[in-house]
């Protein structure tokens, strides 16, 4: 067995496999799961999708929008679409970037998904920073959440066209975390919310409303820290429900979780 990792014990489907094209689990209606052999391979993988569904969205609709997940995992996903060979598969004239959640912070602090973002792909393609729509971690979060709710309603034809999400190992995503109110908000699409991680401090997030509303939603889970929380969130379990990732559900668009191996590595489905 080469190119799986050590995570995917003995005996696992997994580990029959040749890494190389995924592998494809569904979970329902419209929730397919896309198992990458590694890392690398998922970054291709989500880089490429991304590509797709923005060159579909501009041959559509003549614009692409997206909100960008912050976090680790997404950004070598933002550094591989700067890269040459995908930059110029993707008409940034027509995109309109948006951010999932930010954190109450300068966009210059080293903490801010903006400041992230803009190191890892804006400063690196030709997009009109007019077309850059990013949430004021500096002001007050009420505030903020109030004028980025104010942004998108002027600025979204009423939804997304893709979201990108990542999953923390106690489930939450965007900055919607266990037990936040703003899991049962049912008309804001943004709020402020408290959160512990990676300290005390309030953030900014979509709220499920705004993201069950999207055409796609897309999930991007890495490493063996995520598997068990994975195989709860798609697979069920004492307290699945309360799991925020568990809680996006888009009305009609298409739900996808790209993940790599050692995400998947406790998932019970056999493909
Ligand atoms: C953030 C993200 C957050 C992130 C998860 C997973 O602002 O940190 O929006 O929801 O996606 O914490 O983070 P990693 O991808 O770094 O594991």
């Amino acid at each position: 067995m080469s190119g799986w990792p050590r995570s995917v014990e003995r005996g696992h489907p997994l580990e029959r496999r040749v890494p190389g094209a995924p592998q494809r689990l569904v979970y329902g209606a419209a929730r397919e799961v896309e198992i990458h052999p590694d890392r690398e391979a998922l970054v291709d993988a989500a880089a490429e999708h991304v590509v797709a569904l923005a060159r579909a969205a501009v041959a559509a609709r003549g614009r692409f929008t997206i909100a960008l997940a912050g976090g680790g995992t997404p950004r070598p996903v933002y550094e591989r679409l700067a890269h040459p060979t995908f930059a110029c598969r993707i008409d940034w004239s027509r995109a309109r970037i948006f951010f999932g959640d930010e954190r109450c912070v300068p966009p210059d602090h080293p903490e801010s998904n903006y400041r992230m973002v803009r190191e890892a792909l804006l400063d690196r393609v030709p997009i009109d920073p007019a077309n850059v729509h990013r949430i004021a971690g500096e002001d007050d979060p009420e505030k903020a959440a109030r004028d980025y709710e104010q942004t998108l309603r002027e600025q979204l034809d009423g939804s997304f066209d893709l979201v990108l999400l990542g999953m923390g190992d106690d489930g939450h995503t965007a900055s919607l975390f266990p037990g936040s109110p703003a899991l049962d908000e049912a008309r804001r699409w943004v709020l402020p919310t408290e959160s512990t991680r990676p300290h005390p401090m309030w953030r900014i997030t979509l709220t499920p409303v705004v993201i069950d509303a999207a055409a796609a939603v897309t999930f991007l889970v890495a490493g063996a820290s995520k598997a068990e929380r994975l195989r709860e969130v798609l697979e069920g379990g004492a307290g699945a429900e309360s799991l925020p990732a568990a809680r996006i559900r888009p009305t009609d668009g298409a739900l996808r979780w790209m993940v790599d191996a050692d995400a998947a590595s406790q998932l019970r489905r056999r493909p």
